[in-house]
């Protein structure tokens, strides 16, 4: 008898094919997200989930769900799944790394230069029709090329973002909470420095490090005060890494110059203060949102609940020491 799953959201006709051949598949692919007790009725009787990012997985879910045994990510990050509640329950977990390194990087790239050079407040003008003709101070904006990069966060991404910013000639300065192998950096061409050195050197912050009870507001009013006033700050990462409140004060005040946003503190909803600023770039969580990408996260995770409910070590586990709690 084929073991059970459910897929919490929508994925590709592809994916669902390949969890087919080996579990009786629920999927949603009508894509409503189910509150915490659907999730949990939904997951009776279930002995894998391939979730996304709007599912919460925690010790109260998991309580009611006895036979779950793995929790598979559709999304490099994971701070909506408690691993440790997971480890205790003797429940793997995986996320999706690697595959969507490059598009995201790719993103960020477009990111900084949108904000630096005003891309969607000189598109929103024309669109409302003021654009008058040509004039020498009209959309100033800051340079990208030679500008220094400040990176809170040198995994996979960051490098990748690194290494592209290079050929805009940026000078690239990270931080992160341990220091990258010699060989990482001076392939980057980055160079390590505390947070505050970073955040007075930067033109260009930017954010691309995980999201835990630890980077919770790292970014909040006294570092925005460390920036310069010409200087942009772009968010990759996770809303609540930046406390949007101080951001768009900072905003307001002109204390920084600009920000480019991916993504929100309690997203999907945009804090107001926000939508009324010239000086801040929005996208709705679309870093990784390219067609191949988003098909191969999907894929990822479908191989990754494969594994993991086939007695195999999946190949992106996050918590190996849930075999203790078996
Ligand atoms: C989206 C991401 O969250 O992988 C991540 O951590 O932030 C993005 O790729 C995800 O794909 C949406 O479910």
């Amino acid at each position: 008898m084929k073991q059970k799953i459910l897929v919490t959201r929508e994925v590709f006709d592809e994916t669902i094919e390949v969890l087919r051949e080996h579990f009786e598949v629920e999927a949603n692919q009508a894509d409503r997200i189910y509150t915490s007790d659907e999730l949990a009725t939904k997951l009776q009787g279930k002995n894998g989930v391939q979730t996304q990012s709007s599912d919460r997985i925690d010790a109260q879910l998991l309580d009611k769900c006895p036979g779950l045994k793995a929790v598979c990510n559709t999304a490099v990050g994971y701070n909506n799944i408690d691993i440790e509640a997971c480890t205790r329950h003797g429940v793997m977990v995986t996320n999706t790394p690697g595959v969507l390194t490059d598009s995201v990087a790719d993103y960020a790239i477009g990111m900084i230069i949108a904000t630096c050079r005003r891309m969607t407040e000189g598109e929103a003008y024309l669109r409302k029709g003021e654009w008058k003709g040509t004039f020498l101070k009209q959309m100033l904006g800051q340079d990208v090329h030679g500008a220094t990069l400040g990176l809170f966060g040198f995994g996979r991404i960051g490098q990748a973002i690194a290494r592209r910013a290079r050929g805009f000639d940026m000078k690239i300065v990270y931080h992160s909470r341990n220091r990258a192998a010699p060989d990482a950096e001076a392939e980057a061409g980055a160079i390590y420095a505390g947070k505050e050195d970073l955040l007075r050197q930067a033109d260009v912050v930017l954010l691309i490090l995980p999201y835990t009870p630890e980077t919770q507001h790292f970014i909040a009013a006294r570092e925005l005060s460390l920036m310069k006033r010409s200087a942009v700050l772009v968010n990759m990462a996770r809303g609540g890494i930046v406390d949007d409140a101080a951001l768009i004060d900072a905003l307001k005040r002109k204390t920084i110059w600009a920000a480019g946003l991916d993504v929100y503190e309690n997203e999907p909803k945009v804090n107001p203060g926000l939508l009324q600023l010239a000086n801040v770039v929005l996208s709705p969580h679309i870093a990784s949102a390219s067609e191949p990408t988003r098909k191969a996260m999907a894929m990822t995770a479908a191989r990754n609940l494969v594994a993991a409910l086939s007695g195999k070590t999946p190949p992106n586990l996050l918590n190996p020491d849930y075999r203790t709690f078996l």
